[in-house]
C-alpha cells in the first residue's frame, strides 16, 4: 500500500493541443518513472481515458473543440473515468478559473509555466490517493462478494432446515422430498412468469414447501386412511390448513409470513368453492393462488396408492378444461394463463425431480 508504483509504472494522460507542451510534460513525467499517454483535445481525452485506463490526467484548460472545463465535467460524470484524478494545467491564474475547474470536478490546479517540483509533488500525492481509492473499491468488491456468499449459505441453511422440518411432518404421508422440491420450483417459475419482484420470487420458493406442515396435527387414522373419508374425517383433514397457519404464525421472517398465508389458503379456490374459509378472487393471497395450481398439477402427476400417475398433457388438459373434480374456475385466470404459458417448464421440473 505504501509504494505508489509497486508493480508497473502509473500511467499519466497528458491532454494539451500544443505538441510542445505535451512533450515537456511527458519528459518530466518519464523522468519521474511514470508512463504517459497523450491526447490533443477534450474529445480525444474522453475516448482515450475510457479505454486507456490512466491513473491520472493532466488536462489543459484552453483547447479547441472541447475545453478543459467541459472535459473534466464529462470525465467525472462517466462511471468509467470518474475515479481518475485530474490536474488542470493552464496559463490562467485567476481565482475564478481555479474555482471553476474545482467545481467541474478537478482535484488539483497547476499554473503554467510548470514548476517541476510542484508537478512532481502533486502527481505523486494524487496517485497515492488514487491507489487508496482503488484499494478501497477492490476491498468493497471483495466484501460484497463475501456478503453474497454468506447470504447464499444462510439461505441454503434455512432451506435445509425447512425441508427437514417439513419432511418430519410428512414422513408418514405419501408425499416426498421430491414433491417439496418440485413445488418450490413450480412456484418460482410462476412467480417469474407473473413478473413478481425478485424478493417475492425468493420468498415463495422458500415458503411453498411449508404448505402442508399442518398435517403434523392430523391423526394417523385419518391421514393414512386408504379409503375415502367420512364427512367427519374430511373436517379433520381440512383442518391442516388452519393448523399449519397457526404453527407458522409465530415466525417473523418473510418466508414464514408467506408460509403462513400459503398454508392457510392453498386449498381456497378462485370461485369460492375451496376451504377452509371459502374466500374467493383477490381475497385469496396471490402466493396461495400460485401454490394452489402447482399443488393440483403435482397431485395429478404423482402416483398414489389409489391412482396411477397422469402424464403431463393430460394433467394440463384437466387443469385447463376440467374433469369431474377440477375446474378452470377454481384458478385465478391470470395464474392459469401463466401456467399454460410455462407448462413445459412444469413438465421439465417434474421429470427432473421424479419420485424414486
Ligand atoms: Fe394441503
Amino acid at each position: 500500500m505504501n509504494a505508489v508504483r509497486p508493480h508497473k509504472p502509473a500511467t499519466v494522460m497528458v491532454v494539451d493541443d500544443q505538441a510542445q507542451n505535451v512533450k515537456i510534460l511527458e519528459t518530466l513525467l518519464h523522468a519521474e518513472g511514470y508512463a504517459t499517454i497523450a491526447a490533443r483535445n477534450g474529445k480525444e481525452a474522453l475516448a482515450l481515458a475510457a479505454k486507456g485506463n490512466p491513473d491520472l490526467i493532466l488536462l489543459d484548460v484552453m483547447m479547441p473543440d472541447m475545453d478543459g472545463f467541459e472535459a473534466v465535467a464529462r470525465l467525472k460524470a462517466d462511471p468509467r473515468t470518474k475515479q481518475v484524478p485530474v490536474i488542470m494545467v493552464t496559463a490562467l491564474d485567476d481565482r475564478k478559473s481555479k474555482l471553476r475547474a474545482l467545481e467541474a470536478g478537478a482535484e488539483e490546479f497547476l499554473s503554467k509555466p510548470i514548476d517541476h517540483a510542484d508537478l512532481s509533488v502533486r502527481v505523486r500525492n494524487l496517485l497515492r490517493l488514487k491507489e487508496y481509492g482503488d484499494f478501497l473499491a477492490k476491498h468493497n468488491q471483495i466484501l460484497e462478494e463475501q456478503v453474497r456468499e454468506r447470504t447464499a449459505q444462510i439461505e441454503e441453511a434455512y432451506r435445509d432446515t425447512v425441508f427437514t422440518l417439513v419432511r418430519a411432518s410428512e414422513h408418514k404421508d405419501e408425499q416426498t422430498g421430491h414433491h417439496l422440491r418440485r413445488i418450490s420450483h413450480y412456484c418460482k417459475v410462476m412467480a417469474e412468469a407473473m413478473d413478481l419482484p425478485v424478493d417475492v420470487q425468493s420468498a415463495i420458493y422458500h415458503a411453498s414447501p411449508m404448505h402442508d406442515i399442518g398435517k403434523i396435527g392430523i391423526p394417523d387414522h385419518v391421514l393414512l386412511k386408504p379409503g375415502s373419508f367420512t364427512p367427519e374425517e374430511w373436517i379433520i383433514m381440512r383442518s391442516h390448513c388452519i393448523q399449519g397457519a397457526s404453527i407458522l404464525a409465530s415466525g417473523t421472517s418473510p418466508y414464514t409470513r408467506m408460509g403462513t398465508e400459503i398454508a392457510l389458503n392453498h386449498h381456497e379456490r378462485w370461485d369460492g368453492s375451496g376451504y377452509p374459509n371459502g374466500i374467493k378472487g383477490d381475497a385469496i393471497p396471490l402466493a396461495a393462488r400460485i401454490m394452489q395450481i402447482c399443488d393440483v398439477y403435482d397431485a395429478l402427476r404423482s402416483p398414489r396408492p389409489y391412482k396411477l400417475s397422469i402424464d403431463h398433457a393430460r394433467a394440463v388438459a384437466i387443469i385447463t378444461q376440467g374433469d369431474g373434480r377440477t375446474r378452470p374456475e377454481h384458478f385465478d385466470p391470470a395464474v392459469l394463463a401463466c401456467f399454460v404459458a410455462r407448462n413445459e417448464q412444469f413438465a421439465a421440473i417434474y421429470d427432473r425431480h421424479v419420485d424414486d
